[in-house]
């Protein structure tokens, strides 16, 4: 078999060119002596994947796609595109969907994961071009039995299959207390009402678990200590969304049950982190994608890492500054 090809996506505006946020992928591939193939981002998530994927030379494969994530329809779309020009994407269709979405790979996590429920909800996930959600759709007699599944009491918070509105952290991710019921309807309903066309497969409630919190932005610690305090000393330093210092949250990627790559998660570029890879590893194994990533908190007590979210490797996002060559030069072997 040949070595596999990569498809990275191209530029908006110019198909010929790949879309800047890939280029210095592109740059290292080709240092590699990768080969590279160039797919339309917009026209997958529009649904004609066809389109997507006419400059990917016919009877080539097998690929790795490195890009922008893909609701799980369209990737599956994706590779039955590729399939008619007898290419082959080294992750399936059913792989990709249990790494990327919360409901694939929570069973197997379970217990080194933050305790989760989830609602699906209809017709969320298919894509751009959906209909818009209605925040009502997760109304209070469907959240009371999913809040009593979780505990009924305690801070919670919530996203969508894959997603979190970290960034409104207050108005639409973070439960102060799951036994409020109209809190948590107010905080669910506004972040239904803000991913709209994007909400990815339904509503997941996570119970809050304390992790070990660092004030860090680009330029890099903004102090030692991770007290939690509140973060206002920080003056206008990113202390993290929830007004208090950030979780420090390692990433981890995995080829063929391996860790390849580890390093800061890509919202604490340079952030030093060594998270105990021991837990994870089997869990990895049993997952049984080839290519993931695990991202990693450690408990605030000292108690160990948890895993607080598994992605596809396909669609993770890699932290700034770091040397990915390792791991290309991994997939490049597969
Ligand atoms: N159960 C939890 N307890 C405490 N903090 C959590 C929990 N789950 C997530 N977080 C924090 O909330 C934020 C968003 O979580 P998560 O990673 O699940 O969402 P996301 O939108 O997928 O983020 P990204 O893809 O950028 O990693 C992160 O800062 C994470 O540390
Ligand atoms: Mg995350």
């Amino acid at each position: 078999m040949p070595a596999p090809a990569f498809l990275l996506p191209s530029h908006p505006l110019d198909p010929r060119r790949v879309d800047p946020q890939f280029a210095w992928e592109a740059r290292l591939l080709r240092d590699l002596g990768g080969e590279q193939h160039l797919v339309d981002h917009d026209a997958l998530l529009a649904g004609d994947a066809h389109a997507a994927v006419h400059r990917v030379p016919a009877g080539r494969g097998p690929f790795w796609y490195r890009g922008w994530m893909l609701p799980s329809p369209r990737y599956t779309d994706f590779a039955a595109a590729l399939a008619e020009r007898g290419g082959q994407l080294l992750t399936s269709p059913p792989g990709y969907a249990s790494a990327h979405e919360l409901p694939g790979w929570y069973e197997v996590f379970e217990g080194a994961t933050p305790q989760s429920v989830w609602l699906p909800v209809p017709d969320a996930g298919t894509g751009a071009g959906a209909g818009t959600v209605g925040a009502g759709t997760v109304g209070a007699e469907r959240l009371a039995p999913a809040v009593a599944r979780l505990g009924g009491q305690g801070p919670a918070i919530v996203k969508d299959y894959v997603k979190s509105r970290k960034d409104e952290w207050d108005e639409a991710c973070y439960i102060p207390e799951l036994a409020d019921l109209p809190a948590v309807e107010r905080v669910v309903a506004r972040f239904v009402e803000l991913q709209a066309e994007h909400l990815a497969g339904g509503v997941v409630l996570r119970r809050f678990e304390e992790f070990t919190r660092v004030g860090w932005d680009a330029r890099g610690p903004a102090s030692p200590s991770d007290d939690g305090s509140e973060g206002a000393a920080d003056g206008n330093r990113d202390t993290g969304r929830d007004g208090r210092r950030r979780a420090v949250e390692a990433r981890a990627w995995w080829l063929d049950g391996e860790p390849v790559l580890v390093g800061p998660h890509p919202d604490l570029p340079g952030c030093p982190v060594s998270p105990d890879l021991s837990v994870v590893r089997p869990l990895v194994r049993a997952l049984g994608c080839r290519f993931v990533t695990t991202d990693l908190a450690e408990r605030a007590d000292g108690s160990g890492w948890r895993v607080v979210e598994v992605g596809d490797g396909q669609v993770s996002e890699l932290p700034r500054g770091i040397d990915p060559s390792g791991l290309l030069i991994a997939l490049l072997a597969a």
